[in-house]
């Protein structure tokens, strides 16, 4: 990406599919995973890219993103931290719909996607060798005390902690896995940090995600769940989402 250095990016789950970002420029990365088209923009002075997780138009379910392709072109940028955002569903009845959730552990249930750089002989780039990242704290604590200090300025809806149970989709869960992932320990259940959260330490990208609650999930609120209600909740709260990432 001939001589562009962007140090910040914003990935957007679902319903946040894109930013308002000044001077926005469409650039499209060559990863060893293929390409990833991102726009390029100023946000405040600051040079950010910006990144729709699902693809134009919500195109991509979550256990087809091209995870590896999407971390190595923000890291092919110079990009040193990123902010996501996801939609989720929530197990723990203090958190509702419409509040923020600052991640600060995560649960990986998903069992087919690929997850990792390091793999061995299989590496389609130059390093062929086995590594095993630490990953106690998977999110960047420094990121996240400004997504908390930005939420109570902000006077958002938020909670300060969360623990984000990742479940392999796409369809949503039943009433006994969220039973389950509650007694676990589990807060927020969503299908798209793992691998995203483990590839970016991989390449020591600081990383965190700021969650929005859109549902309570599977069996909390006796109704069945639809995608539609989490993208129509996303839709009101795009303004805040933009103010709280912004600042
Ligand atoms: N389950 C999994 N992923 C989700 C949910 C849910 O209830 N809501 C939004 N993303």
């Amino acid at each position: 990406m001939g001589g562009l250095m962007v140090r910040v990016a914003i990935i957007g789950g679902s319903g946040v599919y894109g930013f308002p970002v000044e001077e926005p420029k469409d650039v499209t990365v060559e990863t060893p995973y293929g390409p990833v088209k991102l726009r390029v923009g100023l946000l405040d002075g600051e040079e950010v890219a910006f990144l729709a997780r699902h693809g134009e138009g919500h195109s991509v379910p979550p256990h087809k993103i091209n995870y590896r392709a999407n971390i190595w072109a923000l890291h092919e940028l110079g990009v040193e931290r990123i902010i996501a955002t996801s939609a989720v569903g929530s197990m723990n009845p203090e958190m509702k719909p419409g509040d923020f959730v600052i991640l600060d552990q995560l649960m990986d249930f998903t069992v087919s996607r690929p997850r990792t750089f390091y793999d061995g002989e299989e590496s389609p780039h130059e390093w062929k060798f086995v590594a095993h990242v630490d990953f106690t704290e998977p999110y960047c604590p420094e990121i996240r005390e400004a997504l908390i200090r930005a939420a109570r300025e902000l006077g958002l809806s938020y909670h300060p902690r969360g623990t984000y149970v990742c479940t392999e989709g796409p369809r949503f869960e039943t009433r006994a896995e969220i039973r389950a992932y509650r007694i676990l320990g589990g807060d927020v259940v969503g299908m798209t940090q793992c691998p995203e959260a483990v590839l970016a330490r991989e390449l020591e990208m600081c990383y965190a995600s700021v969650a929005i609650v859109t549902n309570f999930a599977a069996g909390m609120s006796g109704r069945k769940l639809t995608h539609t209600e989490v993208v129509e909740l996303m839709g009101k709260k795009g303004e805040e989402i933009v103010r709280l990432i912004t600042r």
